[in-house]
């Protein structure tokens, strides 16, 4: 796939502009400004990665896939507040700043640079992209790709190399794994183009990896994005999103829709037992907020798998078409049967669901989403509210701030409680109109009153991708 001449420079694309343009200062800078007043209570550090090119693309930028890593980091403590941001540097990354432009082409582009270019031990690579999530696991901080080696990423946001686990998990994990509050491991998927197409692991609370184990029934390779687990269950939404290599070696396209094949859905017993498959009619979704086993309001002599997470009809923008935007749904699965019971449980325009993840596996009160209000924007593309939905009583609370493009809300415990409405939710926020960015706390208590602090970012912080709270000890 190697030619002799550089793809082209892009077009400008939209999620390249506005809130979403790049920066490429790294800063380290203490004592932000403070809008009101940081809960003293909040002690450790919210971090978040997203796209962020370390130079203008060349080839295809497709989003949210594209991108090199960067994260931003605010260390919160005693009421203080600082930021640090840093470039995850892989070698494409590093190979890229000697040359002083890019070198890999998107991932819709099917070339890579040869040994002339880039030498032998990077000729005929592809961009690495850990550029979608940021976890600590074991005590070290990873930045995560989409099925491939995490990043360790040091104290001061320095890169550190690749994860393998032990050298277990060669191939990688997964950029959505799942740390159960339980027993404190993570559990994490990974796709693959060869066989086994599916598998899943099990790391242990230290970070020693355990070997992949393949999930039967998968006869080709598609793209998964997020997963869910229960007590008892690893959760994977397999939807008909293939990758086709064929067509794209001949300049097609990598992934292609295929929604008469339907989704399914594979429950695996965390146990190791047989892998149950259930069916239904084509839907996607990029993010699951949680599952959770429970007796079936509908039935209760029958024991169901809730899924809660945002539903797509496609792929977009990845399979883009007329289609309505994501909504907050659930899916309840049953095992013994193979049946899915799927609904739409507010209209509401959403994405990003997340919940307090102490409550993983376990019914969660409460889903926060980005919320998309309708109203004009600069890029319409952004997500300008916040909504969170009470799964108890169907209530749905929104903040609807003017002027702001807003990101995923993590949510932050009060360490003094174990109350899911007793924390804070933490996301960042650039305003279109001037393009300054802040880190928003908002009391999960009454969360439709907005921010009881506004962290004024020293930079802007580009709309990006997933972020945690990681409590300082
Ligand atoms: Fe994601």
């Amino acid at each position: 796939m190697t030619a002799p001449t550089r793809p082209s420079p892009i077009p400008p694309d939209v999620h390249l502009t506005g809130p979403y343009t790049p920066v490429t200062a790294e800063v380290d800078v203490a004592d932000l400004r403070i809008d009101g007043a940081l809960p003293t209570d909040l002690d450790g550090s919210y971090v978040r990665n997203g796209p962020n090119p370390r130079f203008s693309p060349i080839g295809s930028f497709l989003y949210p896939i594209d991108g090199d890593g960067m994260l931003h980091r605010v260390v919160l403590s005693e009421g203080r507040a600082r930021y640090t941001n840093r470039f995850v540097r892989t070698p494409m990354v590093r190979k890229e700043e000697e040359v002083g432009h890019a070198i890999w082409p998107g991932f819709a582009t099917p070339w890579q640079p040869g040994a002339d270019e880039v030498g032998p031990l990077l000729a005929g690579t592809m961009r690495q992209l850990p550029d979608v999530n940021v976890v600590r696991h074991g005590g070290t901080l990873l930045a995560l790709a989409e099925c491939d080696q995490p990043y360790r990423m040091g104290p001061q946001l320095e890169t550190l190399g690749q994860e393998t686990f032990g050298g277990q998990l060669p191939a990688g994990i997964c950029a959505h794994p799942k740390t159960d509050p339980r027993t404190g491991e993570m559990i994490a998927f990974c796709y693959n183009l060869q066989p086994p197409f599916l598998t899943w692991t099990t790391i242990a609370p230290d970070g020693t990896g355990t070997p992949p184990r393949p999930v039967e029934g998968v006869e080709r390779p598609s793209m998964i994005h997020d997963m869910a687990i229960t007590e008892r269950y690893v959760v994977l939404v397999v939807a008909p999103l293939y990758f086709d290599m064929e067509a794209a070696s001949s300049g097609g396209s990598m992934l292609a829709w295929h929604p008469e094949a339907g989704t399914r859905i594979a429950l695996v017993p965390r146990d190791g037992g047989p892998v149950r498959w259930c069916e239904d009619e084509a839907f996607w979704l990029w993010h699951t907020a949680n599952a959770y086993e429970v007796k079936d309001p509908a039935d209760p002599a029958v024991d169901v798998v809730v899924v809660d997470y945002a539903e797509w009809a496609r792929p977009s923008p990845i399979a883009p078409g007329p289609a309505a935007g994501p909504r907050p749904a659930r899916a309840v699965i049953d095992p013994a049967a193979g049946t899915v019971r799927r609904e739409i449980v507010a209209d509401l325009e959403v994405e990003f669901p997340r919940i307090d993840d102490r409550l993983l596996g376990r019914p969660q009160p409460v889903s926060a989403f980005a919320l998309r209000t309708g109203r004009p924007m600069p890029h319409p593309t952004c997500w300008d509210a916040l909504a969170w939905h009470d799964l108890r009583t169907g209530r749905v609370t929104r903040w609807e701030p003017v002027d702001l493009a807003l990101g995923e809300p993590a949510f932050a415990p009060d360490p003094r409680s174990d109350a899911p409405d007793r924390g804070w939710w933490l996301t960042y926020a650039t305003r279109f109109s001037t393009g300054e960015s802040s880190l928003l706390v908002i009391p999960a208590a009454d969360p439709g009153s907005g921010p009881v602090a506004t962290v004024r970012m020293p930079v802007r912080v580009p709309l990006g991708l997933h972020g945690n709270w990681l409590p300082s000890g």
